[in-house]
């Protein structure tokens, strides 16, 4: 790395990693309880695990995103971090909401609305908290030597990604109203600014891996981003099909959202030209995996996948099933998750000094990880499909659907132990490559 307070991003993504783990924990006890074996409901009934599950997704990507920016700024702006102790101080107080926040749901301390399920007194710390972190980074690119594309969409971004948590903590009395504003969070989170922090974090990694120039990388930059608010933002429309907002978005949302996967193609187009223009020689070849992984990941799983239900004619009956956790999986996993880990990837040899990238390890990592994700996606579609035609077109009753699609959870958690596996490989590496040091720091 080039600057020592750089190595503050270590404790983001060291948490990350952790909060993953847990997440994935809780994912089992739901996997096994749609399989039949909801043995832990008395003490971690249904709703608690995947409140949890969903939390702690957010939360550690979040984390992984603030690592990001503390790693990625400093560099662009060519400086030390404003305040490496203020930046420990944010992490302290990020770690000790999410584990109140977690410890809560346990304990039916929750306020309901998916994703945004946080009690609003935890929102109020969350808020103070980034508005720390984005202090910290902002100030540093602000002071900086140079301001690049690339740092000035990160910053957009999260920034954007802070502001658009608020209207998810107004109170309204009317629950149409209350959804509507709840996708401005949801919605405009995922489909919006956070795939600029995904570009942002893609075009650093590909300056660095590829040795393109950062001219031809940042420019295409521009187009992606132009593309995503053009679809994204009235594309918000295909959560509003049925919740009781007017008509005329289910043409709105019909004809925005079905455009909103040429950001996605885009993203995929732009990584792997980048990498095979670039030549795919640099060491670090597993970090290039995961960076044009992501964007080939992101199209499957939000661009075709999100397609593959956002006509208002196939919402109508998919809305709400099997099929919605089928597309978040591997949308989730695609865009943010993978842009997370190839950072971790890129990152971790640059602040330890060791270049752990070279075993057999870390590639199987990444295969054994997306072969397992794919396996689940197939596993979650044909539990989906099932559940549509029975309960929606037949007229079965929910429970009785419910029971019917057992088996293919079976699926879900075989393949799910063997992403775990991945994982596990991956984190295991993290830990090889132990804590960042001074040696680590250019020229020193
Ligand atoms: C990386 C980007 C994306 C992520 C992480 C993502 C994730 C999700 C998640 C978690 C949900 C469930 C939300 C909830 O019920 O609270 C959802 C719903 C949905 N997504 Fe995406 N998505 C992404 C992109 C897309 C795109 C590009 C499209 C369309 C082309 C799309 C179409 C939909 C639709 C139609 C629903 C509503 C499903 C229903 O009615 O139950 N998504 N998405
Ligand atoms: C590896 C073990 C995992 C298992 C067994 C698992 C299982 C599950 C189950 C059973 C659900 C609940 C579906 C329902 O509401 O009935 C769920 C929801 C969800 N999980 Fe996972 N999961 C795992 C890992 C992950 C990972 C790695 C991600 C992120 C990429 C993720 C993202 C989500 C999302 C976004 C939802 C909400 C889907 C929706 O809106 O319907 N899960 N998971
Ligand atoms: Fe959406």
């Amino acid at each position: 790395m080039k600057f020592r307070s750089q190595r503050v991003a270590y404790l983001f993504f060291a948490t990350s990693m952790l909060l993953f783990l847990l997440q994935i924990v809780f994912g089992f006890i739901m996997g096994f309880a749609h399989m039949g074996f909801d043995v832990l409901h008395d003490y971690i009934p249904f709703n608690a695990a995947r409140t949890s599950h969903l939390n702690l997704l957010v939360v550690w990507l979040l984390c992984g995103f603030m690592g990001a920016a503390y790693y990625i700024v400093p560099e662009e702006a060519d400086r030390e971090l404003y305040s490496e102790k203020l930046a420990v101080v944010q992490w302290a107080a990020l770690v000790i909401v999410a584990v109140t926040a977690l410890i809560g749901f346990q304990f039916g301390w929750w306020e309901g609305r998916k994703f945004l399920e946080i009690p609003r007194p935890l929102d109020y710390l969350v808020v103070i908290d980034v508005l720390l972190f984005i202090f910290n980074v902002g100030m540093t690119a602000w002071n900086g030597k140079r301001f690049t594309t690339t740092s000035i969409v990160l910053l957009l971004g999260l920034t954007a990604a802070a502001l658009l948590y608020l209207p998810g903590m107004i109170t309204f009395d009317s629950q149409v109203i209350d959804s509507y504003f709840r996708w401005w969070v949801v919605h405009l989170w995922v489909e919006g600014v956070w795939e600029l922090i995904m570009g942002a974090i893609m075009a650093f990694l590909l300056i660095k891996l590829t040795g393109i120039d950062r001219e031809v990388i940042e420019k295409w930059l521009y187009v992606i981003v132009g593309f995503t608010f053009l679809s994204g933002i009235l594309g918000t429309g295909h959560h509003y099909y049925y919740i009781g907002t007017p008509e005329y978005w289910l043409w709105i949302g019909g004809i925005f959202s079905a455009l909103e996967p040429l950001a996605f193609l885009g993203m995929a187009l732009y990584a792997v030209t980048m990498a095979r223009r670039g030549g795919m020689n640099h060491p670090n070849r597993v970090a290039l995996f995961w960076t044009v992984g992501c964007g080939v990941m992101s199209f499957v799983g939000a661009g075709f996948l999100g397609f593959a239900h956002t006509l208002p004619q196939v919402n109508l009956w998919t809305h709400g099933t099997i099929i919605t956790a089928m597309h978040g999986h591997m949308a989730f996993w695609g865009a943010y998750v993978m842009v997370v880990l190839a950072m971790i990837t890129y990152a971790l040899p640059q602040m330890t000094g060791r270049k752990l990238f070279d075993g057999w390890m870390p590639e199987w990592a990444f295969w054994i990880c997306n072969i397992g994700m794919l396996g689940m996606t197939g596993a979650f579609a044909v539990a989906g499909i099932a559940q549509v035609y029975m309960e929606r077109k037949i007229g079965m009753d929910f429970l009785a659907v419910q029971e019917a699609v057992e088996v293919h959870f079976g699926g879900v958690v075989l393949a799910a132990c063997l992403l775990t596996v991945g994982v596990l490989m991956f984190v295991f590496n993290f830990i090889q490559y132990g804590l960042p040091n001074d040696e680590a720091v250019a020229g020193s």
